[in-house]
């Protein structure tokens, strides 16, 4: 018998207990910063040392900072499911929890990649990108992250792994922010979708959801237990 497939589709908020800012919640990054000012490829052609310097101050907390029980949960599940996690974040807790199959919708803080070469991807070392780090062509440096209006080629595979999910589990995202929202479009009519935030997320659009208002961790703990005890 193989494993039921559990798709999981984690927004800021699973990593909120880490001690990561959220976005848009009160006191979020977006509350902090303008996006236009830092999270666009206008910014990094206007502002290059304001942009590498946001990222750098958000990769050096992310040294500082571990997994917690959501991440934790979600491994312990793979015990008896087939887990592919999608994520929105561009922190690595989940790998660093020990989930095998994770998926960056908005790229990774720890890696960097050519200007001119977006295949040209590497593993930063250390926390500090800085002016005059070059990829092999020359190029300086930038953050691998999806900045708003740049393209999102991790859709496609997303969507085809929302078609094979037989339960999805959102968890920590306001699913405000596109194409990413629009994944939970993609799962078959048979996939009972669970949601879990602590806060109201509008889920008209979601079939059937079983909204958890609880907190990540305490939230996805109670949930992972459930499914492996059914
Ligand atoms: N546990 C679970 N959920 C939480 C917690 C918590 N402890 N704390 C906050 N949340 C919820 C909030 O209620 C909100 O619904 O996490 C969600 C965070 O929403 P956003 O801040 O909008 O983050 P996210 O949905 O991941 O943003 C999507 O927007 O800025 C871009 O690229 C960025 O990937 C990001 C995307």
């Amino acid at each position: 018998m193989s494993k039921k497939r559990i798709v999981v589709l984690s927004g800021a908020g699973v990593s909120a207990e880490s001690g990561i800012s959220t976005f848009r919640d009160s006191g979020g990054l977006w509350e902090k910063y303008d996006i236009m000012e830092v999270a666009t490829f206008e910014a990094w052609t206007r502002n290059q040392a304001l942009v590498m310097d946001f990222y750098n101050q958000r990769r050096k907390q992310l040294y500082e900072v571990e997994p917690n029980a959501a991440h934790y949960a979600l491994v312990k599940l793979e015990e008896q499911f087939d887990v592919q996690i999608i994520t929105q974040n561009v922190d690595d807790l989940h790998e660093r929890a020990g989930s095998k199959n994770v998926m960056h919708l908005h790229g990774e803080l720890k890696k960097v990649r050519s200007s001119v070469d977006e295949d040209l991807v590497y593993e930063l070392d250390g926390w500090e990108l800085k002016k005059g780090d070059t990829c092999e062509k020359g190029s300086q440096l930038r953050p691998h992250i999806v900045w708003f209006g740049e393209p999102v080629p991790m859709i496609p595979p997303a969507a085809e792994l929302c078609s094979t999910a037989d339960i999805m589990i959102i968890i920590g995202t306001s699913l405000n922010v596109y194409p990413a929202a629009s994944l939970v479009g993609y799962v078959p009519d048979y996939c009972h979708v669970y949601l879990i935030d602590p806060a109201e997320v509008n889920v008209a659009h979601i079939p059937g959801v079983t909204v958890i208002r609880e907190k990540a961790g305490k939230g996805t703990a109670e949930l992972v237990n459930k499914l492996l005890n059914e």
